[in-house]
C-alpha cells in the first residue's frame, strides 16, 4: 500500500495540472468550467424573486454540490502538492504549506470557502450574501486563462511606457479637476464645490464614461470639458496601443520558442545552420491536433504544407492508406503544383505539426534551396508512385 500511494498521488497531481494535455486532464478542465458555469447560473436564478420552493431546493443543492466539488479539488491539490517539481527537496508538510500560501492555493481555497459558509454558517443559495460565491468561483477561472500570465508579463515589459502614460493621465486629471473647481464652484457648489467632487467629474469624463451626474454650465467649464474629453480619448488610445503591441510581441516570442522546440525534432531542419534555422522558425506555426482530425481534404485547394514533429498521420489514397511519422511532411504537392489536394490526410494519434504557408515557402526557397529541392524530389516521387498505383488499380 505504502508503495502505491506516491504513484497515485503523482497521477492525481499530473491530471489536475492545467498545462497537462492528457486524456483525463482535458475532460477534467471542461468539467471544471461546467461546474463553475452551473454554480453561477444557480446563484443567478436564486436571486430572482418569487421562485417556487421546489426550484429553490434544487438550486440550493446545485450550489452546495458546486461548493463540495471545489472543496474536494482543494483537498486533492493540497494532498498532491509535494509532487510538484517546484517543491522538490521540501518535506511533504512544507510543500503543502508552500502550495497553500501560493496564489494558486489561495484561489483554490477561496473557491472551496462557500462549502464552509453553507455547512457552518447560514448562507444558502437564495441568501442575499450568496452572490459573493460568484466572485470566489469566477476567480478560479484565471487558471483556465493562460493569457493572464501573458498579460502580467506584458505589463511588466511595458511598465516604463505605461507609467509615462499614467503620469500624463494623472496630470490631466488634476489640472482639469482644479480648473473645473475654480470655474464651476460658484454656480454649482454641490457638484464642483470641493476638489474631490471635481476629481470625480474628471475621472468620469477622462475615462470617457460620462455618467452625466455633473455637467459644466459656464463657458469656461465647457471649454475645459472639451479638452478633457479629447485628452481622455488620446490617453486611452495610447494605453490600448501599448498593451496591444506588447501582447502581439509577447505572443510572437512564445510562438518562436514553441516552434524552435518542435523544429529540432524534424531532421530536415536540424541539419540547417543556426542563422538559416532562425529564419525558417519565424515562418513556421505550431498546430496541435488530437487523433482522427482531417488536416487536409482531397480535392480542396491547398495553401500550406505541414512538417510532422510529433505523432502520426494517415494519407488516404485510393489504393490504400500510408502512415507518415515524425520528421516527414505532407501537403507539398498542392503547394508546388498549384493543384487541389491529391489525398485526405487524417491524424491517427495526438500530433504536432509545423505549418508553412505558400507565400513563406517561396520566400525561403531562394535562401534554402536544399530544403526546397528535397521537398520537390519527394513530391515527384509520390506523384510517380500515385500514378503507378492508379494505373495498377485501373489495370
Ligand atoms: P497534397 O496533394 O497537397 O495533399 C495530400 C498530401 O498527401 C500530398 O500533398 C502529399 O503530401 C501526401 N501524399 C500524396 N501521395 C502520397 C504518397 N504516395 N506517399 C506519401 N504521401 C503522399
Amino acid at each position: 500500500m505504502a508503495a502505491t500511494s506516491p504513484s497515485i498521488r503523482a497521477q492525481a497531481y499530473a491530471r489536475l495540472r492545467y498545462s497537462d494535455t492528457g486524456h483525463v486532464s482535458r475532460p477534467w478542465r471542461s468539467f471544471h468550467l461546467l461546474v463553475v458555469g452551473l454554480g453561477l447560473l444557480a446563484i443567478a436564478i436564486s436571486s430572482l424573486d418569487g421562485l417556487p420552493p421546489w426550484l429553490s431546493g434544487i438550486l440550493s443543492i446545485a450550489v452546495m454540490a458546486t461548493a463540495a466539488i471545489f472543496a474536494a479539488e482543494y483537498g486533492v491539490r493540497l494532498w498532491s502538492a509535494p509532487e510538484s517539481p517546484r517543491y522538490a527537496g521540501l518535506s511533504d508538510r512544507m510543500a503543502r504549506l508552500s502550495w497553500a500560501t501560493s496564489s494558486s492555493g489561495v484561489i483554490c481555497l477561496l473557491a472551496a470557502l462557500p462549502l464552509f459558509a453553507i455547512v457552518f454558517g447560514s448562507i444558502h443559495a437564495d441568501n442575499e450574501n450568496a452572490p459573493l460565491f460568484c466572485i470566489l468561483w469566477v476567480l478560479g477561472l484565471t487558471r483556465h486563462a493562460p493569457a493572464m500570465g501573458t498579460l502580467a508579463r506584458v505589463i511588466s515589459n511595458e511598465r516604463a511606457t505605461l507609467t509615462s502614460v499614467l503620469v500624463i493621465f494623472v496630470m490631466v486629471l488634476i489640472v482639469s479637476a482644479t480648473a473645473m473647481h475654480i470655474v464651476e464652484r460658484v454656480g454649482q457648489p454641490k457638484l464642483f464645490g470641493t476638489l474631490p467632487d471635481a476629481l470625480w467629474w474628471a475621472v468620469v469624463t477622462l475615462t470617457t464614461t460620462g455618467y452625466g451626474d455633473a455637467v459644466p454650465m459656464t463657458t469656461g467649464g465647457k471649454m475645459i470639458a472639451s479638452v478633457v474629453m479629447v485628452s481622455g480619448i488620446l490617453v486611452l488610445a495610447l494605453m490600448t496601443g501599448i498593451l496591444a503591441t506588447g501582447f502581439a510581441e509577447e505572443e510572437r516570442r512564445r510562438e518562436y520558442l514553441r516552434v524552435w522546440d518542435q523544429v529540432t525534432k524534424v531532421p530536415m531542419f536540424a541539419e540547417l545552420g543556426t542563422v538559416t534555422l532562425s529564419e525558417i522558425v519565424g515562418k513556421l506555426r505550431v498546430r496541435n491536433y488530437p487523433p482522427r482530425i482531417v488536416v487536409v481534404r482531397r480535392d480542396e485547394p491547398g495553401e500550406s504544407m505541414f512538417f510532422i514533429s510529433e505523432g502520426e498521420v494517415e494519407v488516404r489514397l485510393p489504393r490504400g492508406a500510408i502512415a507518415l511519422g515524425p520528421g516527414t511532411f505532407f501537403g507539398e504537392m498542392a503547394l508546388l503544383d498549384r493543384l487541389p489536394r491529391s489525398a485526405t490526410v487524417v491524424t491517427t494519434a495526438p500530433t504536432t505539426l509545423l505549418v508553412l504557408y505558400a507565400s513563406d515557402f517561396y520566400e525561403i526557397a531562394s535562401n534554402i534551396p536544399a530544403l526546397v529541392e528535397a521537398v520537390e524530389r519527394e513530391a515527384r516521387r509520390r506523384h510517380t508512385e500515385n500514378q503507378g498505383g492508379a494505373k495498377a488499380t485501373a489495370g
